[in-house]
């Protein structure tokens, strides 16, 4: 896909697990009833409702103007503001920051966790999830193997998987304290027979490759065939995610 923006309705029937995950995240933060929680990379906005049922005064932000145009017509009581992660300010603090499965997005890491620290309280909770280190490494791989193939011999991605060193330490620097930190293999079940191909048909946009469009389609069904023996068990596909999950306290 060569598009700027998200396919927020293809996101939502295709991806919905992004959302059933991010259901044990709400958990973790335990939203309290009147707590201001600003949800970062809302997406269409599922789990900023879910904190709200909680109880909570949620804001979700995002960069993509058609996440926030179909989260705002899904839930019209709720703030939904568009701002990019990394360049963002609220006039009135928040008690949490929570954001799931967005912040590998945003390429400008360090400024989005200034912005993060700046927008908590001081003792505000920050539960955050993310790519880590070693995400999708077999996707990717495979890929950029079939992308040879085309001459393309230097491909690369715009995502941001760090280690739990890397994004702790940048967390530190902007007075997060992180109390919790975890790196872990989660194996996430995806639907169809031609799952790798809908998987980067929807997200394959943060990959530069220097080929057209139809050999970049080639080269995805290419991976898909090299990825059955390690990522199709019993007819179902797996992509090897990572996740980085933390836990976090703004210091005074
Ligand atoms: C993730 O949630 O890890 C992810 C989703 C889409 C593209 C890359 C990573």
């Amino acid at each position: 896909m060569r598009t700027s923006d998200w396919d927020a309705k293809l996101y939502d029937t295709a991806a919905h697990f992004v959302t059933d995950y991010g259901a044990a995240l709400i958990d973790l933060l335990d939203p309290q009833p009147g707590e201001r929680i600003l949800d970062v990379g809302c997406g269409t906005g599922h789990l900023t409702h879910e904190m709200r049922q909680r109880g909570a005064k949620v804001v979700g932000i995002d960069a993509s103007p058609n996440m926030i145009q179909n989260a705002r017509q899904a839930y019209p009581d709720l703030e939904f503001v568009q701002a990019d992660a990394s360049a963002f300010t609220f006039k009135e603090p928040f008690d949490a920051i929570f954001s799931n499965a967005a912040l590998h997005w945003v390429t400008d890491a360090e400024n989005a966790v200034v912005c993060m620290s700046r927008a908590l309280r001081p003792g505000g909770r920050f539960v955050i999830e993310m790519g880590g280190k070693g995400n999708i490494q077999k996707l990717i791989g495979a890929l950029f193997e079939a992308l040879k193939k085309f001459d393309c011999h230097s491909p690369s991605h715009r995502w941001f998987f760090p280690s739990v060193g890397e994004y702790t330490s940048m967390l530190e620097r902007h007075r997060i304290e992180p109390t919790s930190a975890w790196l872990f293999d989660r194996p996430t079940k995806l639907e169809g027979d031609d799952a790798i191909v809908d998987w980067f048909t929807i997200f394959g946009e943060a990959i530069r490759a220097d080929v057209d469009e139809k050999c970049f389609a080639e080269a995805v069904r290419m991976a898909q065939v090299a990825l059955e023996p390690t990522q199709r068990k019993d007819g179902v596909w797996y992509a090897d995610y990572r996740r980085l999950r933390i836990i976090g306290k703004r210091l005074g």
